[in-house]
């Protein structure tokens, strides 16, 4: 499939590849990683952009000056590369001050703080051209409901993120507010668990056009639901602002594998819907390379999720274009659900005087019809295997 290149707009967090594999039960296998030497692997692997918590760039608590020193070398590497900053993101989850959230602690001073420090890497997020800020919150929710009232939470997380919004039109910043749904991990329960809490919620925004979702694929997974219906409503709804991309299998921990080396049939279709659905945002990962590999496996891994979605993308193309798939689409009446259901200007009274509809349709012989469903997935699973 040959190597990636700037137009297939593939991202990684700096918090990725850097990972040093620490764990609940293990220290780190791995050495820090400086994000300059990040930024230049990434990009001799041919990825486009790189994406950062402002406590990935600038460890929390640092004084301006080696603020300054670390933001002009990080610009540097950019200048270098040509690699973008399409998106950033606030840390508001390792320090301990967060410990019960930032947007939605119980503790109101912890609020302001919260949102103050992710103004400030806004402001930082902007100067470098990102277009995209995710708000993934990790530490929103908690492991007793006796501890969270949660129509309190919601009115706080709705005041933090119309706060957000009015800062970023405040300012004149070219930014989308992207939210990121996870069930659970690192609290016992999150706030805003799906794709679909997270679309209602956004729905109740005072700029609720600035804000959209960053959906992970192993979030959904761990929730028990199916990727490829979120992001196909989120897109439907015009909300899909940005992608964590990688694998899980399933409902247990955040596995944070490689991108398709999960659930890959999903993994198949979530390519095919992102490359014919309209969607021309980053293709970002956000993955852990496994705790067992070095530093060599680190960039292995990160070419990985590249390939895989190379391949996928491929093997999409591929069956979009089989003329057996056209047929084998048509035979199960796919095409037909673009339809409207009523004619134009067709009215529910117009319906009734249908006997068409109703009086004379015959149910039993709609009813024995297949869909030939079978069919149309084993041509899918050929494709996906490269048996086609
Ligand atoms: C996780 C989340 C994070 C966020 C990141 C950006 O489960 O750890 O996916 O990796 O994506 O904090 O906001
Ligand atoms: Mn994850
Ligand atoms: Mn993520
Ligand atoms: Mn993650």
């Amino acid at each position: 499939v040959g190597t990636p290149v700037a137009e297939d707009k593939f991202s990684f967090g700096l918090w990725t590849v850097g990972w040093r594999a620490n764990d609940p039960f293990g220290e780190a296998t791995r050495p820090e990683l400086d994000a300059v030497e990040a930024v230049h692997r990434l990009a001799e692997l041919g990825a486009w952009g790189v994406t950062f918590h402002d406590d990935d760039l600038i460890p929390f608590g640092s004084d301006e000056g080696e603020r300054d020193k670390r933001i002009q070398r990080f610009r540097t590497a950019l200048d270098e590369t040509g690699l973008v900053v399409p998106m950033a993101t606030t840390n508001l989850f390792t320090h301990p001050v967060f410990k019960d959230g930032g947007l939605t602690n119980n503790d109101r001073d912890i609020r302001r703080f919260a949102l103050r420090k992710v103004m400030r890497n806004m402001d930082l997020a902007a100067e470098l051209g990102a277009t995209t800020y995710v708000l993934w919150g990790g530490r929103e929710g908690s492991e007793t409901d006796a501890a969270k009232d949660v129509r309190a939470a919601m009115d706080r997380y709705r005041e933090g993120i119309d706060t957000l919004a009015q800062y970023v039109l405040d300012q004149g910043y070219d930014l989308r507010l992207a939210l990121e749904p996870k069930p659970n991990e690192p609290r016992g329960d999150i706030l805003l668990p799906t794709i679909g809490h997270a679309l209602a919620f956004i729905s109740t925004l005072e700029h609720h056009e600035l804000v959209g979702v960053n959906p992970e694929v192993g979030h959904e997974q761990m929730a028990g639901l199916n990727f490829v219906h979120g992001i196909g409503q989120a897109l439907w709804q015009g909300k899909l602002f940005h992608i964590d991309l990688n694998g899980q299998h399933g409902p247990r921990y955040d596995q944070d594998l490689v991108f398709g080396h999960g659930d890959v049939l999903s993994a198949f279709f979530l390519v095919d819907l992102l490359e014919h659905g309209g969607y021309d945002g980053p293709r970002h990962f956000d993955y852990k390379p496994p705790r067992t590999e070095d530093m060599e496996g680190v960039w292995a891994s990160a070419a990985a999720c590249m390939r895989s979605y190379l391949l996928l993308r491929e093997r999409a193309k591929a069956f979009r274009a089989d003329p057996r798939v056209i047929e084998a689409l048509d035979a199960s009446r796919v095409p037909e659900l673009s339809k409207p259901t009523l004619g134009e200007g067709e009215s529910p009274a117009d319906l009734l005087a249908d006997r068409t509809a109703f009086e004379d349709f015959d149910a039993e012989a709609a009813g024995r019809r297949g869909y030939a469903y079978a069919q149309l997935s084993q041509l899918a699973f050929d494709h996906l295997v490269g048996a086609a």
